[in-house]
Formats: C-alpha cells, structure tokens, sequence
C-alpha cells in the first residue's frame, strides 16, 4: 500500500522542519523493523561477552570500513581482534605490527590513526571507549560520520551519520537536489538523520539499517526498489527519478606519479627500506624506490642509486612494468633488477624472503617483488 508522503517540495522551510515527528517515526520504525529482519551477519555485530569488547570492536569495524566495503573488511577483522582483543593489547603493541595486520587493507593512516586512538582511550578513559560524541570526535581519525556510527551502534546515542550511502538514500527519499548547492544538500540530510534518528527507538539499528540499504538495496545504480522498505515514501521512487540520484561529483585529476624500484637481492636475502613517516605508505617498507611527476630514465635512475648507495648500478631495461591505482593518484611502476650489487646502504635492511610477512609492505611493494620475478 503506498500511500502518497504529505511533505511538499514547495515552501521555503528546509525538508528537516517539514518532515514532522509523527512520519520522522514512521520511517524510523519501518527501517529498525526491515533492519531486525534482514540485517547481515557481520562479526562486529556478533554479541561479545562484555559491552566493553563489544564497543572496541565496534571502533576497530568503523576504522576499518572507512572508504573500504564491508566484503573486503570481512578479510581483515576477525584476524585484527584475534590479535589485539581489546583496547590495551593493541595500544601496548608497537606500530609495525598493527601496519602488518592491515597491509593490503589500504588508506594505512586509519591504521596509525586506530592505534593512536587505542593509546588515548588508555591515556584518557581507562581503556574504555567513550560513549560521548564529542569525546570520540577528539580520538584521532574520528570525524562526525565516525564518532555518530560508533556512539549509535556500541551505545545507543541517538547521534545521526551521514556518508557516501546515507546521502544518497536520504536525497531520493525527499528529492534533494539542484538547484540546492552541495553544502545546502548536505546540512539538509544531516539534519534529516537527525530527526530520522531520534524519532527512531534503536539508534544504532536505525542507522545501520541507513547504511545497510545504501549497500544493499539503493545502490548507485540499479537500485532494487522493489526490495526497498521506503518503496512506500521514496520521493524519487514515486516520481521515477531515482536515477538522478546521486548527481555526478566534479572529480579532481587523478595525479600521476612514475615510480622505480630496485629489487637487489644478495644471498637469498632483498634489500628494503623504510619509507618516510609522513605521506603515502608513511612507515611501511620498500624497494629502493625514485618517485617522481615525471618518467623516470635509466640515467637519473643510476644517479639515484650512486647517491642512496655509493656504487655504480648496471641498469639495463626494466624486469618488469605495472601500474597502480589509488584513491587519489595513479603510480606507474618500473622495477629493476640490477645485478651484482655491492653498495653500502643506510638504514637498510637484508631481509629473507620468507621474513617479508614481518615487514609492512603496500600491495603495489608486494607486486614489486613478485614482478620481477616474471610471476606477476
Ligand atoms: N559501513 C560503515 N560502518 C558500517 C557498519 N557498521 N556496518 C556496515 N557497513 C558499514
């Protein structure tokens, strides 16, 4: 039975105020309702022993799910909390082994951000997670989306989120788009998950049932209306502009970067170093590597290595070529393999192929390694 929403699109009034509480609870129950049914079972919403462990692990899920889909989180969180079950296991541990747990998981800073947040929580709330907004707001790496999930879920605040997928819902729901500017667009859905959240019994199921039906049902495109619980009040569905929703975001340019590495083994044993502790893959390890916005040629690459290593390098064409993606920028990889290499080398170390799962190496360093082999 559809029955036919009484918010309007005219009149001055942001879509928040008009929304009214009696519908703000309406939708509310209908979403805890389709939640309790039809929710995943994820490990990080499993019931723990203690409230305690159960928020911890509900901190550690929402670092992890940042920018990154719960399918590939699946692959990391079980190993993570086997690790460092609670707060102070995992800020008692030193970083290299928290990068480890989290290599090929990407956006490394989430993990320094995590383990920075462990060691404040011990520091500053007795190893417990705070419930309050504003406390999680000063961990680091938490922002309003984080700290809203993280008080909602593991405490019941009612504390609205908004990412990528709350938007999305919330503007077909009511229609929010052009002419609205983005900022405009914005305020207005937080303030919708404000007033849809607390109209709402269970915050924390509330919310997770946002994000669930952004990932499962109102997808970017194709999405399974059919299926949906908000069929029923969905401006968009009702109007067949689904499709409208989201509006295409003006991207910045993806910026490339030409990258080469040197994979020098001696011994049965390869040469890594460790990267600066600030920017991409801050602290991890790697080949000795030149980045540059430019291509990098054989003769900047020999100078390169004269002045990391003091030796002169035979530098014929590269083993091997790949590119990289990430969020923000596109590396086109060289590896070389020079060989008999006698240099002296600051800071490195000569590690055996068999120890490299001891050292934090990004994916696009483990492909280094694997490439020049001619196995990539
Ligand atoms: N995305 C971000 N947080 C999430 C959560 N707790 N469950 C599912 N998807 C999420």
């Amino acid at each position: 039975m559809s029955r036919r929403p009484s918010f309007r699109r005219s009149g001055s009034a942001p879509v928040a105020r008009r929304l009214g509480v009696p519908r703000a609870r309406r939708i509310a129950a209908a979403l805890e309702t389709w939640f309790a049914a039809q929710q995943r079972d994820l490990p990080w919403r499993r019931r723990t022993r203690s409230a305690a462990q159960q928020a911890y692990r509900c901190l550690v899920a929402e670092y992890m799910l940042h920018q990154t889909q719960v399918k590939r989180v699946l692959e990391y969180f079980d190993r993570f909390v086997s690790r460092f079950p609670d707060v102070r296991s995992l800020a008692a541990a030193p970083e290299q082994e928290v990068l480890v747990l989290w290599q090929g998981l990407g956006y490394y800073r989430r993990a320094r951000h995590l383990h920075a947040a462990a060691k404040a929580i011990v520091r500053d709330h007795g190893g417990r997670v705070p419930s309050d907004v504003g406390e999680l707001i000063n961990l680091p790496g938490v922002g309003r989306y984080t700290a809203g999930a993280i008080a909602s879920i593991a405490f019941g605040v009612k504390a609205p989120i908004v990412d990528g997928n709350v938007q999305r819902v919330l503007c077909r729901w009511f229609e929010l788009g052009p002419p609205l500017k983005e900022r405009e667009i914005e305020r207005e859905v937080w303030r919708l998950a404000e007033a849809l959240v607390g109209a709402g019994a269970d915050a924390g199921a509330f919310n997770q049932a946002l994000m669930e039906l952004g990932s499962t049902i109102c997808l970017p495109r194709g999405a399974k209306c059919e299926r949906c619980p908000a069929a029923a009040w969905c401006r968009a569905r009702i109007g067949g502009t689904v499709d409208r929703y989201p509006q295409a975001r003006r991207r910045g340019e993806t910026a490339v970067i030409h990258a080469a590495s040197l994979v020098i083994e001696r011994r049965g044993r390869v040469l890594l170093v460790q990267r600066p502790a600030k920017g991409l893959w801050a602290g991890m390890w790697q080949c000795p590597t030149l980045e540059s916005p430019g291509v990098i040629e054989s003769a900047a690459l020999a100078e390169f290595v004269e002045r990391e290593f003091g030796v002169a390098a035979d530098l014929k064409a590269p083993a091997a070529q790949f590119t990289h993606q990430t969020s923000h920028r596109r590396i086109e990889f060289r590896v070389w393999r020079p060989g008999a290499f006698r240099g002296r080398v600051r800071g490195a170390r000569w590690v055996c192929r068999e120890d490299l799962g001891r050292f934090p190496l990004s994916s696009a360093q483990k492909r280094v390694l694997t490439s020049a082999d001619g196995s990539a």
